[in-house]
């Protein structure tokens, strides 16, 4: 049985180490593929693998066809929109994902931005404190909720929003539920965006929310991209000159927001929130035991396509 890690964007070396040692010390073999440049390099190398682990990388319906042996696929971390669920299953390969397993290094990331922005991109300017601001969570996951921890832990009112929880859960997890998506971008002085992206959330935040924010707001958005209707920020930026946006990672209209906005807006080169030795060790290895257990004992906890 072969185990191949597929990822475009490597782990770090401490985690690939810690895989390879799950994987034969399970009886199977080991194969890597690091850093690279064209999809066709990963449709080749899946061509006798059993289990694969990848992250943002895109497992495709090609990619899925050309991997004839595989039985798994594990995708080491969160968001699971760069897997082919309905290919996974019309070919028998079962798809995870690791949920959890990487959540505190992109809530650090969401804090750190958050502060970034407030105290103007770390320049001289003036700037201001997220302590006593308010903050909204759309979202309240496993990220969302270490969000809100952290930030009450400094100091900030937390209110969050989930359309799969209840006003109760929301409470539990320590903020103040929001009566709607509206009233939470109208009430905060940050909003976090913890959403994954589907064809449901795909564009969904633009104009109309983001104006809704109070003055000299931020959106921060460690999440997907693909969520943001980006010309509509762009508008929404242009009008209302007081507001701010942090992104992990950067919008494809990136160069028209810096020029237009300058320091207003930030965002990361490369989606970097997971990328810490910890999100990679917690996440990287949970997938390769998930594999172990599937192979050996049929384990299917954690499964996307059931
Ligand atoms: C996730 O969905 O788990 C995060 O976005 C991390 O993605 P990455 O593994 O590509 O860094």
């Amino acid at each position: 049985m072969k185990v191949l890690v597929a990822t475009q964007k490597p782990f770090a070396a401490v985690a690939v180490k810690g895989i390879k040692e799950i994987v034969e010390g399970a009886g199977y073999e080991f194969a890597l593929l690091e850093k690279y440049e064209q999809q066709s390099d990963l449709v080749a190398a899946v061509a006798d693998a059993d289990a694969l682990i990848v992250r943002s990388d895109k497992v495709t319906a090609e990619v899925v066809e050309a991997a004839k042996q595989l039985k798994i696929v594990v995708r080491a971390g969160a968001g699971y929109d760069n897997l082919d669920l309905a290919a996974c299953s019309a070919h028998g390969v079962v798809a995870m994902n690791t949920p959890g397993q990487n959540s505190n290094a992109v809530a650090e990331l969401a804090l750190a931005l958050m502060i970034f922005m407030a105290r103007t991109q770390f320049t001289p300017a003036t700037g201001s404190e997220i302590q006593g601001k308010t903050l909204g969570i759309q979202a309240f996951g496993n990220v969302g909720r270490l969000v809100g921890k952290k930030a009450a832990a400094l100091g900030m009112k937390v209110k969050a929003i989930d359309p799969f929880l209840s006003a109760e859960q929301i409470v539990a997890g320590g903020a103040e539920p929001a009566d709607s998506l509206e009233a939470l971008y109208s009430e905060c002085d940050y909003v976090s965006i913890h959403i994954p992206a589907t064809p449901q959330t795909i564009g969904s935040i633009g104009y109309d929310l983001v104006t809704r924010m109070p003055k000299g707001a931020t959106l921060i958005n460690t999440a997907r991209k693909e969520v943001i209707d980006e010309a509509g920020l762009a508008k929404a930026l242009e009008e209302r000159t007081d507001l701010k946006y942090a992104a992990d990672v950067a919008p494809d209209n990136i160069a028209e927001l810096k020029e237009k906005f300058g320091a207003r807006v930030f965002a990361t080169p490369k989606k970097m929130g997971a990328q810490t030795a910890e999100a990679n060790i917690n996440a990287g290895l949970a997938a390769a035991r998930q594999i172990v257990a599937f192979l050996k004992d049929g384990c299917t906890k954690f499964q996307l396509n059931k």
